[in-house]
């Protein structure tokens, strides 16, 4: 029996969590030849990914550059996964969400007239400079996609709306974060004791890195956390910073040396999660995280003014609170204060899936190639 050859590509951190239990599905199946191609568009986040899920790839293209530009990293894609692509002759490529590696390595695939599968497809704010440049990235993908995994209802929605035509290539299948999530709770329980919480002070996790809260957003946002740990005595901020300059001089200039706030380098995800789940409330303008925290019944203040993520918004459990500082302190306020509005935001539920998506997703594609 020929079997089916698939690539599945990503880059970046996020991608990695995503697409590592597609990768671990997918080499369970006998009708599939899977190849791991990494752009590693991000290095040491990848690498700690592929280390957590034993995942060893076929092609590290090895393209991440210190402050990399959108140009040059575009342009080292677009070559580097051709020759790959050249090589293994695949039947389809698999490529995640909205980031360039995902955007320009689904085009490359195009270019070369093979398959492309998107896993988490649909998304949309229908605002193409928010997020910058993951809106445009989604569209992309999505416009040269032949199969659409999508998360959610409201992603296929997305995809009708915007012109895909042929329904029987959109299927629903849940978002892969949760089977990955679930995976980790599961399987690597984390100590965080390293961390050095304090037990007697409530945790507020904070995250940050998008492009679109560069320069005053960011620094709004630091100002806000340094005046919540001066509101609330009985909180500590914990801060695990991008890599990315843009971020890092940032957090370091406001934050650095500010009594309760702990700026730590990036977790490992298991840890991470950990971290989540201990947390009382969580700051973020990260994707992955409004989908995670949810599942841990941990309220997430989204520090973004739109989200292509609007389910978990609809059922309570995050809210958008964009990057005004008072905004942000009232919003906090209320939540560290107020328990019943803390216990309405503080649901458990799974709006993004119920952790089968992989092995939906492996299926929709045997049957395919079938
Ligand atoms: C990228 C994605 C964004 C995603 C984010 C997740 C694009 C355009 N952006 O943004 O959609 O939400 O990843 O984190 O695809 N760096 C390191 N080590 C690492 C990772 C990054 O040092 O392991 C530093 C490097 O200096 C690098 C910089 O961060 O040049 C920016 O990385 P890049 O992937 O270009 O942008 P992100 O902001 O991480
Ligand atoms: N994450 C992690 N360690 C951290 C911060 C985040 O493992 O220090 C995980 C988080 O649980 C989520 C993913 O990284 O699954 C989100 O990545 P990021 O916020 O960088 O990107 P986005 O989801 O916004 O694209």
């Amino acid at each position: 029996m020929k079997k089916i050859k698939t690539v599945v590509v990503f880059g970046t951190r996020p991608e990695a969590i995503k697409m590592a239990p597609v990768v671990m599905e997918l080499k369970k199946r006998k009708e599939i030849e899977t190849y791991v191609l990494v752009t590693a568009q991000h290095r040491q986040m990848l690498d700690s990914v592929l280390d957590l899920f034993n995942i060893k790839p076929d092609y590290d293209l090895n393209l991440m550059k210190e402050n990399q530009d959108l140009w040059h990293l575009t342009s080292d894609i677009l070559l580097s996964t051709k020759k790959v692509y050249d090589e293994i002759n695949p039947d389809i490529v698999l490529v995640h969400g909205d980031t360039t590696t995902a955007s320009i390595s689904a085009l490359s695939a195009f270019y070369s007239k093979i398959k492309i599968g998107h896993v988490e497809a649909g998304l949309r704010t229908f605002d193409k400079n928010y997020p910058f440049p993951e809106e445009i990235n989604r569209v992309i993908v999505d416009s040269v996609s032949d199969l659409y995994f999508c998360p959610t209802k409201g992603s296929i929605d997305n995809l009708i709306n915007s012109g895909i035509k042929n329904k029987n290539s959109i299927f629903e299948t849940g978002n892969t974060v949760i089977d990955a999530l679930l995976y980790t709770i599961k399987n690597n329980l984390s100590d965080i004791s390293y961390l050095g919480l304090n037990p007697n002070l409530k945790t507020v996790l904070l995250t940050s890195h998008r492009r679109e809260n560069f320069g005053k957003p960011l620094e709004n946002i630091c100002k806000a956390a340094v005046e919540i740990v001066k509101r609330y005595k009985d909180v500590e901020i914990v801060y695990p910073v991008h890599p990315n300059p843009n971020v890092k001089n940032t957090a370091e200039k406001f934050l650095k040396g500010i009594e309760r706030i702990k700026l730590i380098e990036p977790l490992d995800y298991a840890p991470f999660c950990a971290l989540m789940k201990k947390s009382t409330l969580i700051l973020s303008d990260s994707g992955g995280v409004q989908e995670e925290a949810p599942s841990l019944g941990v309220p997430v203040l989204v520090l973004r003014d739109e989200t292509e993520r609007p389910e978990a918004l609809y059922s309570g459990c995050t809210k958008l609170v964009g990057s005004d500082k008072e905004k942000i302190l009232k919003e906090a306020g209320i939540l560290l204060e107020d328990k019943e509005e803390y216990q309405k935001m503080a649901k458990n539920i799974n709006p993004y899936g119920d952790g089968h998506a992989s092995a939906k997703i492996a299926d929709i594609i045997i049957k395919h190639f079938a």
